[in-house]
């Protein structure tokens, strides 16, 4: 333990002590159970494996300067996680269960969660899987969820720096009318060819247009996306991205914060008139967009000439990270504290 080194740490994996798994079955979920195993004892017909019947969630908890550890939001965690469930035909968990189970995740990996000057943050991943062993493709009867934790330090290595980001017009993530709205793993296989491509070509990441048109901005492979103009938070809205709590977490405190917002369909051409813009999630918290490159039409929009953030991105990060380490109230409710 004491050989963590926790500032330097990457978005990895890294085994904690407990797990908490509960297992649906004749309608019914069992109580919370610990376990010291990072494994699964596994049908090998289950339908996660086959046929998908496989969503999750990714959350955090930080500690604060008074040595209380916070989770952000987690009952909207717990409330995408249902519909995530629902999209693709799966038991949904209830919320109070989910919690007990992510608080419980927590508190008993404790000692795992980052001191609170290393900037790093404790990431929850809460795993919800058809378990039923069947050949037909049918959802499952039985199903099994377990939350999971490990320290993290920044997704996108930069941190807090602008990268450039890329469109890749051969390359789909989600139909307008498919899964691309809920946290499904396919969708994540879906966009590994162009995640590949792009970090290979010395990007942070791809920014998505939509499938159907090519017309309008998505999002940025894991994060939601969002551009700065006028006094104005402008965000794509689609039915092929995922709702994303930190972008609803960044709406609420730009409003605050006197600016104006909008989320409407967002066309490509618009990049241009953005003043910032940037990445934002769980993972990548916000993650500033230096430029992109929109390739197939050799296009570059430019949104930053130095390695320094934009001035209402730093302002938006600042406030965000102050609520979740707890170095400033939470006016909104969205902290619980352990
Ligand atoms: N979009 C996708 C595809 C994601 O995987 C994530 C990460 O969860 C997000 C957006 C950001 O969502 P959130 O802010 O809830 O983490
Ligand atoms: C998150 O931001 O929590 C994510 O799930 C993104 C990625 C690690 C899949």
């Amino acid at each position: 333990m004491d050989t963590i080194d926790w500032s330097n740490l990457s978005f990895g994996y890294m085994k904690t002590d407990y797990n908490v798994r509960s297992y649906y079955r004749d309608g019914k979920w069992s109580e919370p159970q610990l376990e010291t195993s990072e494994y699964l004892n596994l049908h090998m017909a289950a339908t996660c494996l086959h046929y998908g019947q496989e969503v999750f969630e990714g959350q955090k908890a930080f500690m604060g300067k008074d040595g209380k550890v916070r989770i952000f939001r987690m009952r909207d965690n717990a409330l995408r996680m249902q519909s995530s469930a629902r999209g693709i035909l799966m038991a949904e968990p209830p919320v109070e269960l989910f919690e007990e189970m992510v608080v419980t995740a927590v508190k008993k990996n404790r000692r795992f969660v980052p001191p609170y000057e290393s900037g790093a943050s404790l990431y929850i991943r809460p795993l919800l899987i058809g378990t039923t062993a069947q050949v037909g493709v049918r959802p499952a009867k039985e199903y099994l969820l377990i939350v999971f934790v490990t320290p993290v330090g920044p997704y996108f290595k930069e941190g807090f720096k602008p990268t450039p980001m890329v469109i890749l017009r051969e390359y789909d993530r989600a139909a307008p009318l498919g899964t691309g709205r809920y946290k499904v793993g396919g969708n994540y296989a879906a966009g590994l060819p162009a995640d590949e491509k792009a970090h290979r070509m010395g990007y942070s990441s791809v920014l998505y247009l939509d499938a159907k048109e090519k017309k309008y901005i998505d999002e940025c492979g894991p994060a939601n996306f969002f551009g700065i103009k006028n006094n104005t938070y402008v965000t794509p809205e689609s039915t092929s991205i995922l709702p994303s709590i930190t972008n609803k977490s960044l709406m609420q405190l730009a409003k605050d914060m006197g600016m104006k917002i909008e989320q409407r369909r967002v066309p490509v051409e618009e990049l241009s008139t953005f003043e910032e813009a940037g990445a934002c999630g769980t993972a990548a918290v916000i993650s500033p967009i230096s430029r992109i490159d929109d390739l197939a039409e050799n296009k570059t929009y430019v949104f930053c000439t130095d390695d320094k953030p934009g001035p209402v991105c730093e302002k938006l990060y600042h406030k965000l990270r102050a609520i979740q380490y707890g170095d400033e109230p939470d006016p909104y409710g969205w902290i619980t504290v352990l």
